[in-house]
């Protein structure tokens, strides 16, 4: 048989950390590896697959698409792109889109808007209040504005106009303001942070506070949106209206798309001021287009609110018994289980063993994100394998103590690395 594993240290950049296993093939919220051993996905591939595997409304979009007009740019108009626009703007508080090709090109968009509309309203403000340990992407300017200092450090010097206050800490965002900010950039839920929910006044009081200064409120909802957290987009939940949101991950169903929605006051941008050749091509946008009107249609995120609050029900009773779990956050279908040490690694690993994909965000925290249209069956069986291997390190706990903590603590950073 042949060694991916080896293969991949033979050839590839040395980029990701990655689990032992090679897929070969998925179908709903089951994969099989090239060995033919079943898993159930209660990850999705870094929070995207949002109907499941190979869900049959996206293959048909892709083929149907792919058999009609796969690419052409942005020198003439393409239909899907406009269904896709009208779609989403008129299921949302916004007015405009733009399309690209991932979640850290539409954070680059955002910031480029925001930018723009400074100068015109603000007087050459440019600088973006952000959150510590947010996760905005990987190019030179979203890795500034993500708030983990080892992402950066070995690129500096990084783009100007950034700084980073605590995250639901309306009061630091207040401060931290001045003649310089034109605006604040936070995701709805931290999702790379370790799946940390705001206060319900959190994003009301910075609505306020940016609607007093006349800043721009941009959400990231690259991993929130589209039904993620069992609403339409996260913003949805603290009855505020952002200026911009961006979204990518769940958007494509597994097929890469990005886009940024906003507000027609900050719809500056005009033609020359920034662009992408393959952003809102006719294949991308038109799976787009079958997903969100999927979402809508069947209503999936009413179902991802009603099956996220049986994991969440379960999650805090995992957390009632055993003492080694010291919190559990999430909304819809986004949890994150923190663990008293640094132990995710461990319990990725072992759940991988188990049959259940699940994925360590933080060394101390485990992330859960399964597809949206997860069955009542699969999330049980799925659960079961991850109480299974918490049991087993509560067992061992309580027979062997120290061997416990030997047993559980990873032996270095053993978080995932985010994309
Ligand atoms: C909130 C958020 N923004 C941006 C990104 C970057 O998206 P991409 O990896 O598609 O560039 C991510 C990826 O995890 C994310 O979670």
């Amino acid at each position: 048989m042949t060694d991916w594993q080896e293969i991949a240290d033979k050839y590839m950049m040395t980029t990701y950390k990655r689990l032992p296993v090679t897929l070969v093939r998925g179908e709903g919220c089951r994969l099989w590896d090239d060995n033919g051993k079943e898993y159930l996905d209660f990850f999705g591939g870094h929070v995207v697959v949002s109907l499941g595997h190979c869900h049959p409304v996206v293959v048909q979009a892709v083929m149907d698409q792919a058999m009609t007009l796969m690419h052409y740019s942005n020198i003439v108009y393409t239909t899907p792109q406009l269904e896709l626009a009208r779609l989403l703007i008129d299921n949302s508080c916004f007015d405009r889109a733009f399309f690209c090709n991932s979640g850290a090109e539409a954070v680059e968009a955002a910031l480029k808007l925001a930018r723009k509309w400074a100068k015109e309203q603000r007087g050459d403000a440019y600088e973006v209040i952000c959150a510590e340990n947010a996760f905005h992407g990987r190019t030179l300017a979203t890795v500034t504005a993500g708030g983990t200092e080892r992402y950066k450090a070995p690129f500096t010097p990084l783009p100007e106009g950034f700084c980073h206050v605590p995250y639901n800490d309306a009061a630091a965002i207040e401060q931290a303001t001045s003649e310089k900010t034109c605006a604040v950039l936070l995701e709805p839920i931290q999702g790379e942070g370790g799946i940390v929910v705001p206060d319900d006044d959190y994003f009301p009081r910075v609505r306020a506070w940016c609607d007093k200064q006349n800043l721009l409120l941009i959400l990231d909802e690259v991993q929130t949106g589209i039904g993620r957290t069992g609403a339409l987009f996260g913003y949805q939940h603290f009855g505020i209206e952002p200026d911009i949101i961006t979204l990518a991950k769940g958007l494509g169903g597994g097929f890469p798309i990005g886009a940024v929605l906003t507000k027609e006051h900050c719809s500056v941008f005009v033609p020359g001021d920034h662009g992408t050749t393959f952003g809102g091509n006719p294949l991308a946008t038109r799976v787009g287009h079958a997903v969100v009107k999927h979402v809508l249609e069947k209503d999936v995120c009413g179902k991802a609110a009603r099956a996220g609050e049986v994991l969440g029900h379960k999650l805090f009773e995992l957390e009632d018994r055993f003492n080694f779990i010291t919190a559990v956050r999430g909304k819809g279908l986004l949890w994150g289980i923190e663990f008293r040490r640094d132990m995710a690694e461990e319990v990725t690993l072992a759940c991988l063993e188990g049959g259940l994909i699940v994925n360590n965000v933080r060394p101390n925290v485990l992330r859960l994100s399964p597809p949206l249209t997860i069955g009542d069956g699969e999330l049980e069986q799925g659960l079961a394998v991850l109480e299974r291997v918490l049991s087993t390190g509560y067992e061992l706990a309580k027979t062997s103590g120290p061997a416990f903590e030997r047993e559980w603590v990873s032996k270095d950073d053993g978080a995932s690395e985010d994309m």
